[in-house]
């Protein structure tokens, strides 16, 4: 058992930003840190690290607590568990008191199977340097044949399992590891009371997790025996998910945040030659289809990915899938395609590594014209086959969740295709109809600006919103990076004392959580651009200045940043710099954020509700009875919410 003195001291040691910095991409906003929450699926950053505070608290899920708390939730550990780790990160030394029979027990299997892996790594590292057929077979495989660099080889901790067949099993156990570990990690196979390694006469690739620790082994035969499979992979377990491990992401880590981009090839020798050659932001999703668990795993730490592709027709079309998949999480991708016949590892291999690095950066192409251009030489001049191909494209378009994003494709679309605008927007809102109407998705606001013609009467002045939008869009551009305090209640199961705590947030993220939550949009063309622009923006993580709009390039845009900004009597003494007016709200900015947002989400609910009732209206006359049905959930919905903004409960946001 780890002694009281001991926790304290790790608690003391650990530094918040840097443990959750292993898996989250954090920057600094004010005098938090800010990330996308490992914990739900979510596109704008709503996990916050509070390094004073030693705490952390995603506003999107709820999750909070300190760095035990996180380690626990994140890798499944235990209490000790998560101490130890810590402890071993800060350098903290662990004065043990005496284990009782209960936390024996406690000592986990993943902890003994990541320790069988550590041994087994070891020992085929030995095999590959210190035995006969090691060097022969395996170390001149790999220097020879596939030209790796002994520090490729001692980084990535490559091996060699020699050819008998329970060698590793007999070695394992006589190092004191117990036969379980060894059939859960499926080192060794049993059959019929018999025991098999799964490596023999294999060159070994050990797999490290997001944090360095192996999680399973991939071995590669040395032969040309067709007969054999040319890779043998550990299989799933406790700690190996296939799904959620991508080759090379622990070496990739903090290249990909200096880059801000991910390379994604297909295999460990692609992964191998092209760190090789001095590309170290790059992973491979390693034998598997590429899933979306490792695509968020990339978008922890950067939205961009740029896949490598085989220039072969198979890779291509495999290329298609992948790209739809990263582009529904909300990411961007680049495709570099190789020559005909090359992979990134075979290209590595006959070019210099500045070849490489100029082959790569000048080949990544956007999808869209990838696509485009693809299908564009398949189609030719056929004008039927042409339509096809358009509505695939736009398919992909459609899958983008940011509307600003997709009307960037639907202009790239146009250029390349010469068609116009308009019909491309046509076919995007088919398209997003559908796919809402699939998803029996309750709102139809994401449907894009241009074709929101209602098949309804315009409605009356009463439901215009200008007024409420106007206040939001002053309060971003004045105090938008301003802090405001919440008190949130800490519920602690075991604990019948309640914590309070207080988290900072900042008005634009309050505000840009808040609206995205309840689906409210804009009404009025310039407050939406501005607002279109300003989340975009903050999404970035470049959050915009009051100037920024002020002598925005767009005039309607600079007018209303001037009106809603600067009050007659500051132009008086309006120097070089515009004066910004500071009204009395300042002193509370947090009840004039909140009231403002009630007033706006009040407005636009009460419009949907009026909406809503016109529609329901129409279906029940035409006798649309599949439609009613929709829009009668939607009415429950909107009627739900417009419950809550009368109970004045934005504060379901900070109350848990
Ligand atoms: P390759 O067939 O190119 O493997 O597959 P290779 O080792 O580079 O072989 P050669 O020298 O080109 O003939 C590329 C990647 O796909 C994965 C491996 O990660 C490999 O690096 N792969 C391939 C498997 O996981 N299993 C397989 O059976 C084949
Ligand atoms: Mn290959």
């Amino acid at each position: 058992m780890i002694s009281k003195l001991t926790i304290q001291n790790i608690l003391d040691a650990v530094r918040i930003e840097e443990v959750i910095g292993d898996f989250v991409s954090l920057k600094k906003r004010g005098s938090n840190m800010i990330g996308l929450c490992p914990f739900h699926n979510e596109k704008t950053p709503s996990f916050t690290v509070s390094p004073s505070r030693g705490i952390y608290k995603c506003f999107g899920c709820g999750k909070a607590g300190n760095a035990v708390n996180f380690i626990m939730e994140h890798e499944h550990y235990s209490y000790p568990e998560a101490l130890r780790c810590l402890a071993k990160r800060f350098n903290v030394e662990i004065e043990e008191e005496e284990y009782n029979p209960d936390e024996q027990q406690a000592i986990s299997n993943r902890e003994s199977m990541f320790k069988l892996n550590s041994f087994a790594t070891e020992y085929f590292a030995d095999q590959l340097y210190n035995t006969e057929r090691g060097k022969a077979i395996g170390l001149t495989y790999f220097v020879d044949k596939r030209g790796y660099s002994d520090d490729i080889i001692k980084l990535f901790q490559l091996g060699y399992s020699n050819d008998e067949y329970d060698a590793f099993y007999r070695a394992s156990i006589n190092s004191g590891f117990k036969k379980e570990f060894l059939i859960k990690t499926g080192l060794v196979i049993e059959k019929e009371n018999k025991k098999y390694d799964l490596f023999r006469d294999r060159v070994i690739f050990p797999i490290h997790n997001i944090a360095g620790r192996i999680v399973g082994f991939g071995g590669r035969i040395l032969t040309n025996d067709k007969s054999k499979p040319k890779y043998v992979n550990s299989p799933e377990s406790e700690i190996y998910n296939k799904s959620d491990i991508l080759y090379g992401i622990y070496f990739a880590k903090s290249s990909i945040i200096s880059h801000d981009n991910c390379y994604l090839v297909e295999g460990y020798t692609d992964v191998l030659s092209l760190v090789q050659a001095g590309i170290k932001n790059v992973v491979a999703s390693s034998g598997t289809s590429l899933t979306t668990g490792q695509i968020k795993l990339i978008r922890r730490y950067t939205p961009n990915i740029t896949i490598l592709y085989d220039g072969d027709a198979a890779g291509i079309k495999a290329s298609f899938r992948g790209i739809d998949m990263i582009l529904s999480e909300g990411m961007n991708v680049k495709i570099v395609l190789f020559p005909e016949g090359d992979d990134p590892d075979s290209f590595a291999h006959h070019h210099s590594p500045a070849e490489v690095q100029e082959y790569i950066t000048k080949q990544a192409t956007d999808f869209i014209t990838f696509k485009t251009n693809l299908l564009l030489a398949e189609t030719a001049k056929d004008p039927v086959k042409k339509a096809t191909l358009v509505k695939e494209i736009i398919n992909t378009i459609s899958l983008i969740p940011d509307a600003i994003i997709r009307s960037f494709y639907i202009r790239e679309c146009s250029n390349l295709m010469n068609i116009s605008e308009p019909s491309l927007i046509n076919e995007l809102n088919k398209q997003l109809r559908f796919k809402n109407k699939q998803k029996n998705s309750q709102s139809s606001y994401t449907i894009e600006e241009q074709t929101n013609i209602s098949e309804y009467q315009p409605v009356t002045d009463y439901f215009d919103s200008l007024a409420q939008e106007k206040e939001i869009i002053r309060l971003l551009l004045n105090y938008g990076n301003k802090e405001i305090k919440f008190i949130v209640r800490e519920k602690n199961d075991n604990s019948i004392i309640e914590h309070f705590v207080e988290v900072l947030i900042t008005v634009a993220e309050f505000i840009i959580t808040e609206l995205e939550r309840d689906e409210i949009t804009f009404t009025n063309a310039t407050c939406k651009k501005v607002y279109d622009e300003y989340t975009f923006l903050f999404k970035k993580g470049k959050l915009p200045e009051s100037i920024y709009f002020l002598s925005h390039q767009e005039p309607d845009i600079s007018e209303m940043a001037t009106s809603i900004l600067i009050s007659p009597y500051d132009l008086a003494n309006w120097g070089g710099k515009p004066k910004i007016y500071v009204p009395p709200e300042d002193y509370d900015l947090k009840k004039t954020v909140e009231t403002s947002i009630l007033a706006f989400k009040a407005k636009r609910i009460e419009k949907k509700i009026y909406e809503n009732k016109k529609q329901i209206e129409m279906a029940q006359s035409a006798g649309d009875e599949e439609k009613l049905i929709q829009l009668l959930k939607q009415k429950k919905i909107l009627d739900d919410i417009k419950k809550l903004i009368n109970a004045d409960k934005l504060g379901r946001v900070v109350i848990h």
